[in-house]
């Protein structure tokens, strides 16, 4: 790759979409995955580590997708210092203008006995080869070893030269546990700086864990000491307690310029709807009192403070609100919004929507324009991100439903399904909640049963009549599958999330189920049928 002429740039490396989706709580689909990607390139990142190619089909699929989709940033692929990693990273992001493929090896005395059994001499030739496999694919290669900063100083400057000299263009120094502390981190980078061979010609680039809280100011210590590549996430999601979370440390190199003298190809004002936009797509929200994008960072709740902010909002406010894309103001669309509102509305939100998908959230949005009197920003990212889920054949759609709770009651339930063959399907059920038994009603219908692992419910808005979103990650045949719905009811709300993902595991399945199981009541609905062959 180029390196930057002005000295002072720093590389934003997007790592959201492997080191971020692949940890618990924030897989994506693909069409997610993509809006992600877009959202990225809106935002200006430099690189964008779309995935790990060899981890699954799924993964392979996505890589190659936003390199044939998402024009503008480098797009990596992660592999193992292996030939059957490299060649697949190499197959997936060929499609890219600019490729990259980001081969690791762990080279810390821990990993090397207890993980890989593997000598010093054996690191040193596996790292060699892999980075010239690399190189011989695609000419951007960045090499990471793994755990660097429980590496042996000398080892660790002795890897970096050799995967120089076998022509990697990045060496990334990841502290893949979260152990280092500023200053150990910064010596680190000092270290290889004075001791590797050629170092110069590469960028040196940072990958911090959070595990101690600590990512944000270890990749601001080591950008300090001449690092020029951050890896980071949206959010700070990430392995255990996260990596450094791109908005914070974007924001305290723009806010502390006069002590770290750096810039980034970063728009700020994208910060908050990308973030927004994440937690959409992963269903995992943000600390309120998250710092830039949580929903307090920019509140002031104490009189001194609220009465300073009045005089001049510089006595409390380090960043301007506006800055990180917070307005004061919301356009609030209402009943009488036309279509051409609704899709600059969408564009703003930095939504990226098919002309047949706009179709779908403006009937969506005249629905709940007549249930909802005042309609927010987030009403419609809720709408927008509905257009963003698989789009799986539905077999079984939500025609009805009732259900029973209170106390000194047992709960119940009945539902009413409309299947694909213009059949409807009636069932009741009993269960330890409302929710519960509209679940047991759905799979007492359509045969099949999902383990619910994770179940949440959040208001997308505020005031009485806001949208309830319903968020549900169920296992199906050792497999996990997440849907979520709004609706202005969230029972309702979470029975059209469960039933989208009992179409999901059936569009898996074998066709047998769709015959009516013997408590199931059934009518043919004329028209359906031939509705649903279309
Ligand atoms: O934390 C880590 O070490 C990683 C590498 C693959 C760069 O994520
Ligand atoms: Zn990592």
């Amino acid at each position: 790759m180029t390196l930057p002429s002005d000295p002072n740039r720093v590389i934003v490396f997007d790592t959201t979409l492997r080191d971020g989706e692949q940890s618990p709580g924030c897989s994506m689909n693909l069409n997610e995955k993509l809006e992600i990607a877009l959202a990225l390139r809106d935002l200006g990142v430099d690189v964008i580590e779309a995935g790990f190619p060899i981890a699954s089909p799924g993964d392979f699929e996505s890589v190659c997708e936003i390199a044939k989709q998402v024009h503008g940033p480098i797009i990596a692929g992660l592999a193992r210092c292996n030939p059957a990693d490299i060649d697949r990273a190499a197959d997936a992001v060929k499609h890219a203008a600019r490729p990259r493929i980001h081969v690791f090896l762990a080279t810390s005395a821990i990993h090397r006995e207890f993980k890989l059994r593997m000598s010093r001499e054996e690191i040193l030739k596996r790292a060699v080869e892999g980075v010239k496999r690399a190189r011989d694919r695609i000419e951007d290669i960045e090499f990471s070893p793994e755990d660097a900063s429980r590496t042996e100083l000398d080892f660790l400057a002795e890897v970096v030269e050799r995967a120089v000299e076998a022509g990697a263009t990045t060496l990334n120094i990841p502290d893949t546990v979260g152990y280092a502390v500023p200053e150990h981190y910064a010596a680190i980078i000092r270290h290889l700086k004075k001791h590797v061979r050629g170092i110069e010609k590469c960028v040196l680039s940072v990958h911090c864990h959070n595990d101690l809280g600590l990512a944000v100011a270890n990749s601001l210590a080591a950008l300090k000491e001449g690092a020029r590549q951050v890896e980071c996430t949206i959010n700070g999601i990430g392995e255990r307690a996260g990596n450094t979370a791109l908005e914070e440390v974007v924001m305290a190199m723009r806010t502390r310029q006069d002590h770290y003298g750096l810039s980034t190809g970063i728009n700020t004002r994208l910060l908050l709807p990308t973030s927004r936009k994440l937690s959409h797509a992963t269903g995992m929200q943000v600390q309120r009192n998250k710092a830039i994008v949580g929903q307090n960072a920019f509140a002031h709740e104490a009189g001194i403070h609220q009465d300073g902010m009045l005089k001049n909002a510089s006595t409390y406010e380090i960043m301007r609100p506006e800055d990180i894309g917070l307005s004061r103001t919301e356009l609030v669309l209402g009943k009488h919004s036309g279509r051409h509102a609704l899709r600059q509305k969408i564009v703003d939100l930095g939504y990226h929507l098919s002309d047949e998908q706009l179709n779908k959230v403006f009937d969506a949005f005249k629905v709940l324009a007549d249930r909802k009197k005042d309609i927010y920003d987030a009403d419609i990212e809720a709408l927008a991100e509905s257009q963003l889920q698989d789009t799986v054949k539905k077999i079984w759609t939500l025609q009805a439903f009732t259900c029973n709770a209170g106390t000194g009651t047992l709960p119940s339930a009945s539902v009413a399904l409309w299947r694909a063959d213009g059949q409807i399907l009636r069932d009741a059920s009993l269960g330890d909640g409302p929710i519960d038994s509209v679940f047991k009603v759905i799979d007492r219908i359509t045969g099949f049963s999902l383990k619910v692992v994770d179940y949440r419910v959040r208001a997308v808005t505020f005031g009485g009549d806001a949208q309830g979103e319903a968020f549900i990650e169920a296992e199906y045949d050792g497999k996990k599958h997440t849907a979520r719905a709004v609706s202005t009811d969230i029972v309702e709300a979470s029975a059209m999330a469960y039933l989208d993902l009992v179409n999901r595991v059936a569009a898996r399945v074998d066709r047998d189920r769709l015959k009516p199981t013997d408590h199931v009541a059934t009518d043919t609905v004329p028209g359906q049928a031939a509705a649903a062959k279309s």
